[in-house]
């Protein structure tokens, strides 16, 4: 951990174009235009304030390994990671969504073995184990709705939004299992040697964040 900057990892993507309007109106502005550059490590206005641009699956671990003071991630990324090895201190609610198991239109589920397909394979299997069904879990990385269409497997574990996707497939939402938004994560010992600045950024955030929903009010 280097005492004398704070690093920042963001989730690239879709969760980037929303998260940097945020930074910006918490005062980190990157010193170049992130989206056009194919650099990952981006100075900003702040001398101590660099930012990290990386997959969100790998958020978790920068953050709770130390290599990243603060991290922004998704909540299914941080369930799926495991949220106990740092702070979540603030809820941007920005990409919300739900984590929900969904299967094709008025499929039986009674299966004494079910194969469920995700790439959320931790929160898949602690939701059907904490509801005692034995499942086979089979880990993609993306196009989940196809699983079931294919024959690979009787539902799946997602994320739904609009639910678009699912019905495109000839799926439907079944169980929820958890509420989805991007979240500030802290690593533990960061948070004590650089509490005031961390403090005063995390602050910054959450009145982005407050000034964001009382304008959406
Ligand atoms: C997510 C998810 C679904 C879709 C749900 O995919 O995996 O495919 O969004 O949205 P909807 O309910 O509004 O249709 P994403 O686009 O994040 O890409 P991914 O395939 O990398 O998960």
């Amino acid at each position: 951990m280097n005492p004398h900057k704070i690093v920042i990892a963001l989730t690239k993507g879709r969760i980037l174009e929303e998260v940097l309007p945020l930074l910006e109106k918490a005062g980190v502005i990157p010193s170049e235009e992130i989206g056009s550059s194919r650099k990952l490590l981006f100075d900003s206005n702040l001398p101590d304030v660099q930012l990290m641009i990386i997959r969100g699956s790998d958020v978790p671990t920068y953050v709770e390994l130390g290599s990243a003071d603060i991290g922004i991630a998704g909540k299914d990324m941080i369930l799926e990671y495991g949220s106990q090895g740092f702070y979540e201190p603030v809820d941007l609610k920005i990409a919300c969504c739900r984590l929900m198991t969904a299967a094709p239109v008025g499929a039986s589920l009674d299966s004494p073995r079910l194969r469920v397909a995700s790439k959320f394979v931790n929160i898949a299997k602690q939701y059907f184990s904490s509801r005692g069904r034995q499942v086979d879990i089979i880990k993609l990385n993306g196009a989940l709705e196809l699983a079931p269409l294919m024959g690979l497997a009787d539902c799946i574990v997602d994320i739904v939004d609009t639910g678009k996707t699912l019905r495109a497939h000839g799926l439907e939402p079944r169980d929820f299992i958890a509420d989805v938004s991007t979240r500030v994560i802290v690593n533990r010992a960061a948070m004590k040697i650089k509490h005031e600045r961390i403090q005063s950024l995390l602050q910054r955030l959450q009145a982005a964040v407050d000034a964001t929903s009382a304008g959406r009010a």
